[in-house]
C-alpha cells in the first residue's frame, strides 16, 4: 500500500506529464501551421513520450494500490512569436518539471517509501537527457540567428528525430 502524501503527489505529476504532452501537441500544431514539419514532428515525438512518463506514474500508482484521479489538464499556449521561442518556452518546462522530480524525491525519502524513490531515478536521470536536448536545439537556433537557410537546415535535422 502507498502512503497518501505519495499517492497525491504521483497523481499531481500524472496532471503535469498530461501537460507535458499537450504543451508539445500544441507546439507541433504550431510548427506545422508555420510550415515547419521537421519541428512539428520532433515535438509530436515529444508529446507521446511525455504520454509514456505520465503511463509510467500511473502504472506504478496502480502496481502500488494507490487510485490513480485524472484531473483537469490546464491550456495550453496557441501562439509562440518564433522557433526559438518556442524552443526556450519547452526548454523552461523542462527544468520546471525537474523540480517538480526533484521535490517528488525529497517526498519520497522524507517519507521513507524507498520503492517510490528508485522508480523516480529513473525520472531524475531521464530529465538530465531532457534538459539537454532542449538546450541543445535552442543554443542552435541562436546559432542560425535569422538564417532562413538554418531554419531550414535545422527543421529537416530535427525531422529525422525517431520515437523511442
Ligand atoms: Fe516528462 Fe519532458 O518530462
Amino acid at each position: 500500500m502507498i502512503g497518501s502524501n505519495i499517492e497525491k503527489a504521483i497523481n499531481e505529476q500524472i496532471n503535469a506529464e498530461l501537460f507535458s504532452a499537450y504543451i508539445y501537441k500544441a507546439m507541433s500544431a504550431y510548427f506545422a501551421s508555420e510550415n515547419l514539419m521537421g519541428m512539428s514532428r520532433w515535438m509530436d515525438i515529444q508529446s507521446q513520450e511525455e504520454m509514456s512518463h505520465a503511463m509510467k506514474f500511473y502504472d506504478y500508482l496502480v502496481e502500488r494500490g494507490g487510485r490513480v484521479k485524472l484531473t483537469a489538464l490546464e491550456e495550453p499556449p496557441f501562439e509562440w512569436d518564433s522557433p526559438l521561442s518556442v524552443f526556450e518556452a519547452a526548454y523552461e518546462h523542462e527544468q520546471y518539471i525537474t523540480s517538480r522530480i526533484n521535490h517528488l524525491t525529497d517526498l519520497a525519502i522524507s517519507e521513507k517509501d524507498h520503492a517510490t524513490n528508485i522508480m523516480l531515478q529513473w525520472f531524475v536521470s531521464e530529465q538530465v537527457e531532457e534538459e539537454a536536448n532542449a538546450e541543445e536545439i535552442v543554443n542552435k537556433l541562436k546559432m542560425i540567428a535569422e538564417s532562413r537557410h538554418g531554419l531550414y537546415m535545422v527543421d529537416r535535422e530535427l525531422g529525422s528525430r525517431e520515437a523511442d
